[in-house]
């Protein structure tokens, strides 16, 4: 059985002191549900910088943090990034790859998103692979095409040992900071077909034990359908992660729907 995972991707917000006070009060809530965290997996994403501070609140408690991307090389003279060597070097545990806004904005590639891949493997760090259609390929029927595109760049010359630990999420464009949420089903029909193509690439057991999140508007409101979904392993979260009492809510449901 796979426990939920709840995400929050904070992208560019919150200054220092609004970091600390917000990853020292979900460690707090954490700490007083400790006992439901083998159901529900917490992972904040908060920007580099906060890496060091949002570790050390964590090391003693049930919350998993990751950085939101690295870069493909693995290091020298690449003035500004970041690499998977150095994330592992403060204990980073996951990575978001692919955002929809790297490859928007950073023009990033589905052959610089496996090269990210294979570096945040190489260095022992969870990549969480995004992936997902915009409203035109949706509108042209191209949703299945495209997100079977950036699976198969993203898992190009990956291979699974028992230690390889990826995730995806599946964030429709469209979805992302519009209020627009994808219908459960909707959501639910992507999911299933990533979880099929994970299957015939690799295995059952690798397709059954993914998590699959789900990313795009997701609220206090809408949470629990689309975690009540077969195939949705969980959300990753950005607007609605960066205020406390809001991502507690999210938590909580996840914590009830597994009781
Ligand atoms: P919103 O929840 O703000 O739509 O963002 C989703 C997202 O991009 C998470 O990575």
């Amino acid at each position: 059985m796979r426990r939920y995972v709840i995400a929050g991707n904070w992208k560019m917000n919150k200054t220092f002191t609004e970091a600390d006070d917000f990853i020292s009060d979900i460690s707090e809530f954490i700490d007083d549900n400790e006992e439901f965290m083998d159901d529900v997996e917490v992972l904040i994403f908060p920007p580099s910088l906060y890496l060091e501070l949002a570790t050390d609140y964590t090391d003693s408690t049930e919350i998993f943090i990751g950085a939101q991307d690295v870069s493909s090389h693995e290091s020298g003279a690449y003035t500004g990034e970041i690499s998977a060597e150095m994330l592992n070097s403060m204990e980073t545990l996951f990575c978001l790859v692919g955002h929809s806004e790297r490859r928007k904005y950073h023009y990033e590639t589905d052959e610089m998103v496996n090269a990210k891949v294979k570096q945040l493997l190489k260095n022992s760090i969870s990549p969480i692979i995004c992936i997902g259609e915009t409203e035109k390929e949706r509108a042209e029927n191209k949703t299945d095409e495209v997100i079977l595109k950036q699976l198969k760049g993203a898992f190009e010359g990956i291979d699974f040992d028992e230690d390889t630990d990826i995730y995806l999420a599946y964030e429709p464009v469209w979805a992302i900071g519009t209020g627009k949420t994808a219908t459960p089903q909707m959501a639910q029909e992507v999911h299933a077909l990533i979880r099929k193509w994970i299957k015939e690439r690799f295995n059952e057991k690798i397709s059954n034990d993914m998590p699959i999140l789900y990313g795009g508007s997701v609220k206090p409101e809408n949470i629990k359908i689309l975690l009540e979904q077969e195939d949705i392993d969980g959300a990753l979260i950005g607007g609605a992660s960066l205020i406390t009492e809001k991502f507690k809510a999210m938590i909580t449901t996840a914590i009830e729907l597994k009781k």
